[in-house]
């Protein structure tokens, strides 16, 4: 299974990193967003990420000339034709991943295997949609991509040994850790970390104390790089709100319900850092 060609699917927050490691590792990278508006909006985070690294000297010129040459955006399917691999980072909902596999689908070679950057969702759910259950598997990368060393890499109950291989072997040509991690949701990291971010807010209703409090509290108190309102505006409330009902869905388990406050801020479109409002204003 040689991996030439990487093709990602949106090119939102985790996409664009996805896409941005892919090409830095030498991979011909193809990333597709659904209209220009969006796709210019995530080749222009990955263009300042790579330009500030410049400027912090962690970067160097000409890896980021190759990084940018070995990219290519496109907002057509059809243009996912040639790879070898197609990594799904759209929306986190069953509906929309399971429509844009079918799309992939009718367009991508039988070898080529699917991967899904879900948080949540179940993996073998997923792989089932697909006509190539075996050749399909999670591949969870964390935010930011660029930085973050983790890859949770997660068979479904139909993924051959051949195609976990692969992925695992794939994640460290990007430079990488993998970790195996079972098709449970939440896999190992979210399964720990999103009850804490959820309990964050639910202990906020309750008067815990302010959300600077709280954040400085973690942050100095535990040496946590990132306090839980911060997280929670970078990862995306929108995001976080999903994962939380899909757990919850799962688990039926009080501590994986959305918090009400949460509920309310994503539909009054606090989405976080990407929208410039969420527990913070940006
Ligand atoms: N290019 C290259 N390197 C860069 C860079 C760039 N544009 N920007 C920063 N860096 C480097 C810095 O030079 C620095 O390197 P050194 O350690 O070698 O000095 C390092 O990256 C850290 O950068 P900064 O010092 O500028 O920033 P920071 O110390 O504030 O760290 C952070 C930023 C890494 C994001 C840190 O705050 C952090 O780890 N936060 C927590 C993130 C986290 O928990 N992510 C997981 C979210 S959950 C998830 O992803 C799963 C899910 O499904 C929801
Ligand atoms: P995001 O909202 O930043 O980006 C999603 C992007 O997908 C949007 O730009 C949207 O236009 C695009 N999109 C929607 N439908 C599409 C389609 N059919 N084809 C191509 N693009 C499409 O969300 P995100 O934070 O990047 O999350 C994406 C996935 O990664 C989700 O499954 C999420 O659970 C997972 N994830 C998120 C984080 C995080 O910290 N935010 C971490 C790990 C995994």
């Amino acid at each position: 299974m040689a991996i030439r060609t990487v093709g990602v699917l949106g090119c939102g927050l985790m996409g664009s990193g996805i896409a941005q490691v892919a090409a830095a590792a030498g991979y011909t990278t193809i990333v597709r967003e659904v209209n220009d508006t969006a796709l210019q909006a995530g080749l222009g985070r990955i263009k300042k990420f790579l330009a500030d690294g410049v400027a912090k000297g962690k970067v160097t010129e000409d890896a980021q000339n190759k990084t940018l040459a070995n990219l290519t955006g496109t907002t057509s399917t059809a243009d996912l034709k040639q790879c070898d691999i197609i990594i799904e980072a759209i929306v986190e909902n069953l509906d929309e991943k399971r429509a844009i596999y079918q799309a992939v689908e009718a367009v991508a070679g039988p070898d080529a295997i699917i991967a899904s950057n879900t948080s949540s969702l179940c993996i073998t759910e997923l792989a089932s949609a697909t006509n190539r259950p075996d050749r399909f598997g999670g591949l969870h990368f964390f935010n930011p991509v660029p930085l973050m060393k983790l890859v949770e890499v997660i068979p479904a109950l139909t993924t051959s040994e051949e195609t976990q291989q692969a992925l695992t072997s794939f994640a460290t040509s990007l430079g990488k850790e993998p970790i195996a991690a079972p098709d449970r949701p939440g896999f190992i990291v979210n399964r720990l970390l999103v009850p804490y971010l959820l309990d964050a807010i639910r202990e906020y209703e309750r008067g815990l104390g302010t959300i600077d409090d709280i954040d400085k509290g973690m942050k100095l108190g535990c040496g946590y790089p990132m306090g839980p309102f911060t997280l929670l505006d970078f990862v995306g409330l929108d995001t976080t709100y999903y994962i939380a009902n899909i757990m919850f869905e799962e688990f039926r388990e009080p501590r994986f319900a959305p918090p009400p406050l949460l509920k309310r801020m994503v539909l009054a479109g606090y989405h976080g850092r990407k929208t410039k409002r969420g527990f913070y204003t940006y």
